[in-house]
C-alpha cells in the first residue's frame, strides 16, 4: 500500500496512545505461566503482540479478547504448557521469537518457531548460546537464524555476561531463569529496558536488581494480576518529534509509559530545547505514566552515542528525521544494532533521508545527519520496516509536496492506527 502525505500546517489535539508493545508481550507470557487468571487492559494493538498471542494460543494457553484493547489470559503454571501440533509463527516479531525461546526452552516437549522474511534474516545466536549452556536444544538455519527447532528440558540457572547490549536476551534467559534450578545471574553491559523485571515483580516474583548485575531464583511460582499497560513511548515518539517541529502546535499525549529506561528520547529532546511537560503522573503495571504536553520549539541537536543508545534505539528513526530541523545536525555513534533490526536502518534511513534531499553521511555504527535542511517530498521505501514508514510520514508534513510511503501498511506492526491518528492530529 501506498500512502501519500503533503507539508502540513501543525498538529493539535489530544489523544491516547495504544499499549506499550513492549511491556503487553511481557505481561501475556508471564500471565501464560503464571498461575491464574491474568486480565490486561490496554494491551497492544500492534500486530507483535498479537503474534505472542496467536503463539501462546497454540501452546494450549486460553486466552479471550475482552473488548477492543482488553485480554484475558487464562495461565496455566510453569507446567501448564502444551505442545504445539503446528510451528509457532511469530510473525515479524524479534521480541515475540526471543523471550518466547526462553520459555520454550524450560519445556519438555519440542516447539518450531518462525516467523517472516525479516525476521528470518535477524540473529538469535545471541540466544540461543546461553539458552544453550542453561540445558535447551537449540537447531537454527546457518546455526544463527529462524526457523528454530527448540527442544527443551530441565535447565540449570547460569551466570551470564551479555555480550550485548539487548533487552530481549536478557529477558529470554530471565524468563528461561524462571524455569531453572538455582539462581540465574545477568550482568549488562550497560542499562537496557528494564519491563521484564518490573513485571515479574508485579507478578509476585522476586527478582533482584543491583547496579547492571540482576538475579532470579528459579522454580518461583507467580500470580495471576489485572493490570492495564501505558501508552507506547516510542509510538508518542513520531507526535512528540511532529509537534516540536510544526510551529504553532500544541498536542496532548495522555498515559504514556516514562519508565526510565524509555523516556530517554522526552530528556534528550528537552535538553536540545523541546517543549515537553509531564503535567500528571501515575503507575500503572509497575510503570511510571504521565501525560505529556507538548509545543513547538526549536531545537539545537548535537550528539548521541554509547550508553544512550539502547535507550532509544527504536527512536532512531525518528530522530534522524528531526535531525535535519535542529540547528547543528545530529551525529549518531555506536549504533551498529540498528543494521539487524526489521530492517538495515542505518541505510534505510540514509536512503530514504537522501531521497528527501537532505545531507547525511553514512557511518558503519550510525550517520550524520545535518541540520536546518529544506526537504523535498519524494518517494520512500520503507523495506517493509513499521518505524521507517512512520519515520517518513511525519518527514512527509515538513517536506515541500508529496512524500509517498511505499508499503506503509507495515506500520500496524506497532502501531495499527497510527496514519489515523496522524491525520486527526494535522492541521494541512
Ligand atoms: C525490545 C528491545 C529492543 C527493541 C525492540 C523491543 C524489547 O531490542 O529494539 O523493539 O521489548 O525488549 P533488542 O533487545 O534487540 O535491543
Amino acid at each position: 500500500m501506498r500512502t501519500t502525505i503533503t507539508r502540513a500546517k501543525k498538529i493539535r489535539g489530544e489523544v491516547q496512545l495504544p499499549g506499550d508493545k513492549s511491556i503487553s508481550h511481557r505481561l501475556a507470557l508471564l500471565g501464560a505461566v503464571a498461575e491464574g487468571k491474568t486480565i490486561i487492559n490496554n494491551f497492544a494493538t500492534s500486530q507483535d503482540c498479537q503474534s505472542t498471542l496467536s503463539c501462546l494460543r497454540l501452546l494450549g494457553i486460553p486466552i479471550e479478547i475482552t473488548h477492543e484493547t482488553g485480554v484475558s489470559i487464562g495461565g496455566k503454571g510453569l507446567e501448564g504448557l502444551t505442545a504445539s501440533k503446528e510451528a509457532l509463527d511469530a510473525g515479524n516479531s524479534g521480541s515475540t521469537i526471543r523471550m518466547l525461546s526462553g520459555i520454550l526452552s524450560g519445556q519438555s516437549f519440542v516447539t518450531r518457531i518462525s516467523g517472516d522474511d525479516s525476521l528470518c534474516r535477524r540473529p538469535m545466536k545471541r540466544i540461543i548460546t546461553p539458552l544453550t549452556q542453561m540445558g535447551a536444544k537449540i537447531h537454527a538455519r546457518e546455526a544463527n537464524f529462524p526457523p528454530l527447532s527448540i527442544e527443551g528440558g530441565p535447565l540449570q540457572a547460569i551466570q551470564y555476561t551479555l555480550p550485548v547490549a539487548s533487552a530481549q536476551v536478557k529477558s529470554a534467559i530471565l524468563l528461561a531463569g524462571l524455569f531453572a534450578e538455582g539462581e540465574t545471574e545477568l550482568i549488562e553491559p550497560c542499562a537496557t529496558r528494564n519491563h521484564t523485571e518490573l513485571a515479574l515483580k508485579e507478578f509476585g516474583g522476586e527478582v533482584n536488581v543491583h547496579a547492571n548485575v540482576i538475579s532470579l531464583k528459579g522454580r518461583q511460582r507467580i500470580h495471576g494480576i489485572h493490570t492495564e499497560v501505558p501508552g507506547d513511548i516510542s509510538s508518542a515518539a513520531f507526535f512528540i518529534v511532529a509537534a516540536t517541529l510544526l510551529s504553532h502546535s500544541e498536542i496532548i499525549l495522555q498515559g504514556v509509559g516514562l519508565n526510565p529506561g524509555r523516556r530517554t528520547i522526552v530528556d534528550l529532546l528537552q535538553k536540545m530545547g523541546a517543549s515537553i511537560e509531564t503535567l500528571e503522573q501515575w503507575h500503572r503495571a509497575g510503570e511510571p505514566v504521565g501525560d505529556l504536553r507538548i509545543r513547538s520549539a526549536a531545537l539545537k541537536g548535537g550528539k548521541i552515542s554509547g550508553e544512550q543508545i539502547p535507550q532509544v534505539i527504536d527512536e532512531i528513526p525518528i530522530l534522524a528525521v528531526l535531525a535535519t530541523q535542529t540547528h547543528e545536525g545530529l551525529e549518531i555513534r555506536d549504533a551498529e544494532e540498528l543494521r539487524i533490526k526489521e530492517s538495515d536502518r542505518i541505510k534505510s534511513l540514509v536512503e530514504n533521508l537522501r531521497a528527501l534531499g537532505a545531507t547525511v553521511e553514512e557511518f558503519k555504527d550510525g550517520m550524520f545527519v545535518a541540520g536546518r535542511q529544506s526537504l523535498q517530498g519524494s518517494l520512500i521505501n520503507s523495506y517493509g520496516d513499521h518505524r521507517i514508514a512512520m519515520a517518513f510520514a511525519i518527514a512527509g508534513l515538513l517536506a515541500q509536496g508529496e512524500t509517498v510511503i511505499e508499503g506503509s501498511e507495515c506500520a500496524a506492526v506497532s502501531f495499527p492506527n497510527f496514519f489515523e491518528m496522524l491525520s486527526q492530529l494535522t492541521v494541512w
